[in-house]
């Protein structure tokens, strides 16, 4: 589980988080985004075509690791299976979340903000956690403070990652990745302006290239 996280984080520091209002723009966002050096990205399920949109990703762009995010449910566990999600991605976490995620062929990134839920992951087997909101819940401080009595935990923030900040958390040891919207502003997806989204992707990934 956490080797297979590992190898999908070590593709890409920076994970633009896509909410896809129009399935027809779902390709050609996910196309600007890879072009520009981001391949990792999380569908998120805020939209009624989300699960649609990863299923044409993933035929698209079969060099792109395509995760399911917004998960709050088994149930929607379930759909990002059936669409051969490549993880899944949750705000917060449950028991019952992770029950099914332990012994699904899909790996969960569960979300946390503190350090009793990382324990209660860490006891189902977690290792791998989103931090989220991360700038709300104390940012780059909480997460140094993390790294004291939870060494071997690791983290994608996200919530409030920009461009500006990125770095600070890409710089603490316990941080493996970032993920945000800002690389998906929703102007240039309705203007369909691929060439600025490519732009915005290009620019996080020469900036935070390994
Ligand atoms: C997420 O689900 O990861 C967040 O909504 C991303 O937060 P952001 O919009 O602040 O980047």
């Amino acid at each position: 589980r956490t080797t297979e996280l590992d190898s999908i984080c070590l593709k890409a520091e920076v994970i633009p988080v896509l909410a896809i209002q129009r399935l027809e723009d779902a390709v050609p966002l996910a196309t600007a985004l890879v072009e520009g050096g981001l391949s990792v990205l999380e569908v998120t399920l805020r939209t009624d075509c989300a699960l649609e949109a990863v299923r044409r990703i993933k035929a698209a762009l079969p060099q792109a690791s395509v995760g399911v995010g917004t998960v709050l449910t088994p149930a929607q566990y379930r759909q990002a299976e059936e669409v051969e999600a490549d993880f899944v991605v949750t705000p917060g976490a449950t028991a019952a979340l992770y029950r099914h995620g332990v012994s699904s062929p899909v790996p969960m990134l569960p979300g946390v903000t503190t350090v009793s839920e990382v324990m209660s992951g860490w006891q189902h087997g977690y290792r791998r956690f989103k931090f989220f909101p991360a700038e709300a819940s104390g940012g780059v401080k909480t997460l140094k403070a993390f790294a004291g009595p939870l060494p071997e935990a690791r983290f994608c923030p996200t919530g409030g990652i920009t461009l500006e900040n990125a770095e600070d958390y890409l710089a603490l040891k316990n941080v493996m990745c970032v993920g945000g919207t800002w690389l998906t502003p929703q102007s240039l997806v309705d203007a369909e302006d691929w060439h600025g989204i490519r732009q915005l992707a290009r620019e996080a990934a020469e900036r935070f290239h390994h």
